[in-house]
């Protein structure tokens, strides 16, 4: 998926190393948002193709992520357009979320800013190219948290948007370059409940939707009373929903006389942003006792970063459920115990996730 994914893999790598997960250390570039005259503009606004005539019937707030995957006959359902983007790219997208974004494109146009349509809807098995692609070259553990499993990712629906930017004429396409233009993000995420978008993947909720900070990944939810809730809450769909399996949670941290309930709060939300990918069901968090933290496993976290010098060491354990398939690590529709974490803290004070498994 060109170097978009890259970018987003950073972006979440980088944010694993803060409490939340979310990046906080984005540093906004000053954008010259003015329109150009050589702005490229889309070469097919118009619908050219539709999948069936009648009224699409699908729901427009169907959850998918890392536990659900796209429901059972969306694709009887689902009505669609073609277009084709300013580098000439085809894109197929979900009729209405289709109207609603050049509604949303015209709007935006007014106040000289400039999007364009890098991908909506994906079949599986491009989903899975992408992963495949992705897992070659960054492994799986980065894969994992930057593209959806196929048949888990939004974009199946049609109903997820993934724009790009057009400044001073020139196509912003690669996220490590878009991820800069904060000041425009800011101006185009504040019109989305009014065209009945929501910002899918935000910062700060690594946790609960499994992904990183994704400024350009929108999501057509056909209503902008619930999409303006959504927002001004700043909540995700999830939660909206109240599917956010991480507030069932039972979360222990038991008692320690090492570490303060700031610190061991800190871990379990390092434990769960690194679960958020595993695509499982978390029961379960707990601290596993000061009696874990002794010089032979603080000599092992060691062993196991080369390169680190960590000054102590913490345990938390895990149970939690996997998917009826299973996942590709994991077999299906198993209850998990007893899942080891180890963090470690260094020199600076920091603590990271060193080690998980069995
Ligand atoms: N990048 C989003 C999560 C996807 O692959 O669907
Ligand atoms: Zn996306």
């Amino acid at each position: 998926m060109k170097k978009r994914i890259i970018a987003a893999a950073l972006a979440a790598a980088l944010c694993m190393s803060f409490v939340g997960c979310g990046s906080k250390t984005e540093t906004a570039a000053e954008t010259d948002t003015a329109a150009s005259s050589a702005v490229s503009e889309t070469k097919d606004d118009a619908p050219v193709k539709s999948t069936q005539d009648e009224a699409s019937t699908i729901d427009y707030l169907a959850l998918v992520n890392k536990l659900n995957p796209l429901p059972d006959n969306w694709e009887d359902s689902i009505e669609t357009v073609h277009m084709t983007n300013s580098v000439g790219d085809d894109v197929e997208v979900e009729k209405k979320a289709y109207d609603a974004y050049l509604a949303l494109k015209a709007d935006l146009e007014k106040e000289g800013i400039y999007v364009d349509l890098d991908s909506a809807r994906r079949s599986v098995a491009e989903q899975q190219r992408i992963m495949d692609d992705f897992t070659k070259e960054y492994g799986a553990d980065y894969a994992a948290k930057t593209v959806a499993k196929p048949g888990y990712s939004e974009h199946h629906t049609g109903l997820a948007l993934d724009l790009y930017l057009i400044v001073d004429g020139e196509d912003i396409v690669l996220n490590e370059d878009m991820i800069q233009y904060t000041d425009i993000w800011a101006k185009i995420h504040e019109k989305l409940p009014e065209y009945g978008f929501i910002l899918r993947y935000l910062e700060d909720k690594e946790h609960i939707t499994g992904y990183g900070y994704e400024p350009w990944h929108i999501r057509y939810i056909d209503n902008t009373d619930t999409a303006k809730e959504i927002t001004e809450k700043g909540i995700t769909l999830e939660e909206y929903l109240g599917a956010a399996k991480t507030t069932d949670i039972a979360v222990d941290l038991g008692s320690s006389e090492l570490y303060t309930e700031e610190e061991l709060k800190e871990m379990a939300v390092q434990v769960k942003c690194k679960f958020a990918g595993f695509g499982c069901e978390l029961i379960s968090i707990r601290y596993a006792g000061d009696e874990a933290a002794t010089e032979e496993n603080l000599a092992r976290v060691n062993a196991a970063d080369d390169g680190n010098n960590y000054v102590k060491v913490a345990e938390f354990l895990t149970d939690f459920h996997t998917p009826k398939e299973g996942t590709a690590v994991f077999g299906a529709d198993e209850d998990k115990k007893d899942y080891t974490w180890w963090l470690a803290q260094d020199e600076e004070g920091g603590w990271q996730l060193v080690d998980w498994g069995y």
